[in-house]
């Protein structure tokens, strides 16, 4: 496959800047997006050029930092899936791709594609915890009892990578599909009961710290989740959030 690729280019958080137009030629289909990304790179450094600079790390669709905003859609066209794994047999030879970063006030641009989500850090770090007794007489987890259903809507919450994507598909740029989910892996089970009144009051006020906007429910964000994250997750936190105001 031959591309064009038009990509945002910036060279700092105070640059303005502006889409770039680049070809690369002899894409197989069988690659990743990445590894297109790859080669467009290697073609710019032969050349004496600045390479595109992005995020990844496990490309395999765990750890969450693959952001990229392609043709519109964050991670690309595919669903279910982030960039990383985003095959380029999704795209047709001849195609034009826009690749963008994440665009949203809380996540300023860094370089390039490249977006400091240092505010989810925070927000995790304002109540998504547990205590456990670690004195040497920590009772063994299958001890106890979840129900099926609780422990599986848990786990699914819990799959959460913390990407993004809900926030830059969202027009109001919210966090609260993911705020939900972190809420939720906790509110779900008994481990999570000792700080819940405090974690959901405290990762919402986070939340409007960061600048992140409100939810209108367009839905945009479960769409784009390439967890499947579920808005189930946002009426829990609204739920818990109301039942935690009136303790408080
Ligand atoms: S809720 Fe989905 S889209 Fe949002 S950060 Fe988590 S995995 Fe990414
Ligand atoms: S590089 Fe880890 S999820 Fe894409």
């Amino acid at each position: 496959m031959n591309l064009t690729l038009k990509i945002w280019r910036q060279k700092s958080a105070k640059d303005k800047g502006r889409m770039v137009e680049y070809k690369v030629t002899e894409i197989s289909e069988h690659m990743s997006f990445l590894e297109m990304m790859d080669v467009l790179n290697e073609q710019l450094i032969n050349k004496g050029d600045e390479p595109v600079a992005f995020d990844h790390d496990c490309r395999e669709g765990i750890c969450g930092m693959c952001s990229m905003y392609i043709n519109g859609e964050a991670h690309g066209p595919d669903r279910g899936v982030t960039t990383c794994q985003l095959h380029m047999r999704m795209f047709k030879d001849g195609d034009t791709i826009f690749i963008e970063p994440f665009r949203a006030k809380a996540f300023p641009v860094i370089k390039d594609l490249v977006v400091n989500r240092g505010a989810f850090e925070r927000i995790q770090q304002a109540g998504g915890y547990i205590s456990v007794n670690t004195s040497g007489n920590t009772q063994d987890a299958n001890a106890t009892s979840i129900s099926k259903e609780a422990a599986d809507k848990a786990m699914d919450a819990a799959t959460c990578i913390g990407c993004g994507a809900c926030v830059a598909s969202c027009k109001n740029s919210s966090a609260m599909l993911f705020v939900g989910a972190k809420v939720s892996q906790y509110a779900l089970l008994p481990q999570g009961q000792v700080e819940a009144t405090d974690r959901v009051l405290n990762m919402v006020a986070q939340m409007d710290a960061e600048g992140f906007g409100n939810c209108t429910n367009t839905g945009a964000c479960e769409v784009e989740c390439p967890k499947g994250i579920s808005l189930e997750n946002i009426a829990r936190m609204n739920r818990e959030y109301l039942s935690a105001s009136l303790k408080s």
